[in-house]
């Protein structure tokens, strides 16, 4: 069978690293608590001219040399973002610009924190459709922009960066992505959302969270995609060589674990290093155990994430 392969990942993060310590000296938090309640020790925030597509054009480019490919041979460019540069066009016409393609198509995806599950789903979609043989499917965000730096109880929980794969459709000892469930429930919406847009406000707006109501949720609805997407290929927890699980807080990935019971050295954690990056954050924790060593060809892997919308979903991947 021919399925979505990923060939290359890669990522992004900006220079300007603040820590709990440096972040304490504006807001009226504390190391402690941050790391008590959430497992974040430092976030990097984007420079004042660096923008998402920048962000996002970068890590494309590292998952583009990992996968020894160029962009030219690329026909779909995703990117997931909740944070584009402008209100149109999407992010990933900019991409697409910055990297020199013109042929192909490109755009954007918004599921926030659950935008890469959502794009890793469509890309498989359209690759098994004959829409295309290849695609980059890039998280990248820029949360910094809509932070209320005066809200302690939300600006301490995200960063800014990206992260990218390159999927090949190709039938390859069933290597590839074996089944992904998605799923969202708009009653949720005001639990976490963004108090602006083009068609209300005509502003941009800051985050707004019920950050227990979310809590409350999360294990849950995580839980019910892993076990569907896991059922739909015929295999178990036991099965999984790697849980890579959304990086919003550490102690939603360790009920999670928990529920599932899974062992703790199967989960990628990476929230500690750069805070919830939304639709990066999945990619970036990808990215960082493909390089270290831990994912490698053969491995089952499983990706889930959740957010504002609410939005869920897990993908089950042969790597
Ligand atoms: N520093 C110090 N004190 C703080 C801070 C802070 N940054 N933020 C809130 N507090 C205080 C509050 O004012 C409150 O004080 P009070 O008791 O005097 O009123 C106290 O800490 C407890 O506040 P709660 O909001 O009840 O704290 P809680 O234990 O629920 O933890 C948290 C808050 C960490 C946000 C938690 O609810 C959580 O992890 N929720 C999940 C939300 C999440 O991860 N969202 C990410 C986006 S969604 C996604 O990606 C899945």
């Amino acid at each position: 069978t021919k399925r979505a392969i990923i060939r290359g990942t890669g990522g992004y993060l900006p220079a300007n690293l603040v820590t709990n310590q440096k972040l304490s000296e504006t807001v009226d938090t504390s190391d402690e608590w941050i790391v008590q309640r959430t497992g974040i020790k430092q976030r990097y925030i984007a420079a004042d001219d660096e923008v998402t597509s920048d962000l996002a054009t970068a890590a494309a480019r590292e998952a583009l040399a990992r996968a020894n490919m160029s962009i030219d041979d690329i026909d779909i460019v995703i990117v997931a973002t909740t944070t584009p540069d402008m209100t149109y066009p999407a992010a990933a016409t900019i991409v697409q610009q910055k990297l020199g393609m013109h042929h192909g198509f490109a755009f954007d995806i918004q599921a926030v924190c659950s935008g890469f599950v959502y794009a890793i789903a469509t890309a498989d979609s359209h690759l098994k459709n004959g829409m295309g043989r290849r695609a980059l499917v890039i998280g990248a965000e820029t949360n910094s922009r809509i932070l209320d730096w005066t809200d302690r109880a939300t600006c301490v929980l995200f960063g800014d960066g990206a992260g990218a794969v390159v999927l090949e459709l190709a039938d390859e000892n069933d290597r590839g992505i074996l089944a992904t469930s998605l799923r969202s429930d708009g009653h949720f919406w005001d639990k976490l959302y963004v108090d602006g847009g083009p068609s209300s406000t005509q502003t941009v707006g800051h985050v707004r969270m019920e950050g227990r109501e979310v809590f409350k949720h999360a294990v849950g609805m995580i839980s019910d995609v892993v076990y569907t997407a896991l059922e739909q290929s015929g295999l178990t927890v036991d099965d999984l060589d790697w849980f890579v699980p959304h990086q919003a807080n550490k102690r939603i990935i360790d009920g999670v674990g928990n529920k599932l019971g899974l062992a703790p050295d199967k989960v990628v954690v990476t929230v500690d290093t750069h805070a919830n990056t939304s639709a990066a954050s999945v990619p970036l924790a990808l990215n960082t155990a493909v390089v270290d060593g831990r994912i490698k060809p053969g491995d089952l892997v499983m990706i889930e994430a959740m957010g504002g919308g609410f939005t869920w979903g897990a993908s089950l991947i042969r790597w």
